[in-house]
């Protein structure tokens, strides 16, 4: 795909961005769960079931306040960064005017979606009377993309940048969507992820053509050091360190004895998932890589094939 045919969304996104389109959301006092079980499995485990059951809905509360700070980290530090360079001209690589329009409305979605997010924070706060605990300063993409930046030759800082968050705005889709579709969880809850769905559908495609765009023209020299550079990025962005100190901390703000917090830490500390073409958000990235086209270049195939469907590419 060449730059000049690129096709703006702008009508689109004047006619069903969730900033132009939904009313304010407000979180009811009802008796469905504020955040869904299959997201906080340590609520799940054996020990809290048996030992702590009544502190449930404390922990998925302090679970939501984590997602609500990661997406705000996300979308603040990360995508609207990269973003609003693209929009400026700012961005190493250029882009035509239509794409860097499309780069202003997703800055404008993203800071929208950071401000509805802290809206149900405060909103959480006032109905449960529960403080956050100690909350990250970081998600794993603030570490893993200095970490992908710092291999890549000065030339190709930019390129690598634009990868990583096209890669990261292709899989976050996965992870609100799990969320819209529990009907256990209070309806403003899934009201507030299915609005931020129907926004990254759209960013999804718009970083995926960028990518398309750039990959398009870029020398072959170029995408073979582009291509090495991708499973560091994979396996940092995949690891779940951060959310492992976080369960931590919340077991640690538990009112139970030690060794129940020592029993629920072992139990969390075996549930994390493998890095490999097992994991849960694999797929997606994948999908990224051949929708961005990334994924018909050998050496983009080669360096994945851990990630990659078992029998290669299809
Ligand atoms: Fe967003
Ligand atoms: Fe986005």
């Amino acid at each position: 795909m060449k730059a000049e045919d690129y096709l703006s969304f702008v009508d689109a996104w004047e006619g069903r961005a969730t900033i132009r389109t939904r009313p304010r959301r407000i979180v009811e006092n009802d008796e469905k769960l504020i955040y869904p079980l299959s997201r906080q499995p340590l609520v799940l485990s054996e020990t809290f079931t048996r030992e702590c059951p009544q502190l449930r809905d404390f922990a998925l509360v302090q679970s939501l306040y984590k997602f609500i700070n990661d997406v705000v980290i996300f979308e603040t530090e990360i995508v609207d960064r990269t973003a609003r360079s693209i929009a400026k001209d700012n961005f190493a690589i250029r882009f035509p005017f239509a794409c860097r329009y499309d780069a202003m409305t997703v800055v404008v979605d993203e800071d929208y979606h950071a401000l509805v997010a802290m809206d149900f924070m405060q909103q959480t706060i006032a109905l449960t009377g529960i403080q956050p605990i100690q909350l990250p300063l970081e998600i794993e993409l603030s570490r893993a993309i200095p970490a992908a930046l710092g291999l890549a030759p000065d030339h190709l800082r930019s390129a690598v940048e634009l990868i990583c968050v096209a890669i990261a705005e292709n899989t976050v889709t996965n992870d609100v969507a799990a969320f819209a579709k529990d009907d256990t969880v209070k309806q403003s809850i899934k009201g507030l992820m299915a609005d931020h769905l129907l926004d990254e559908g759209r960013h999804s495609g718009f970083w995926a053509r960028l990518v398309r765009i750039y990959w398009h023209a870029a020398p072959e020299q170029d995408k073979q050091s582009i291509a090495q550079i991708m499973p560091v990025f994979i396996a940092q962005y995949l690891t779940n360190d951060i959310q492992k100190s976080f369960d931590f901390v919340l077991i640690d703000s538990l009112p139970i004895e030690e060794t129940i917090k020592q029993a629920l830490k072992d139990e969390t500390q075996a549930m994390s998932f493998p890095i490999n073409r097992h994991h849960p958000l694999v797929g997606n990235i994948v999908r990224f890589f051949r929708t961005s086209s990334m994924l018909e270049s050998a050496c983009v195939q080669h360096a994945l094939a851990d990630y990659l469907p078992a029998g290669g590419v299809q």
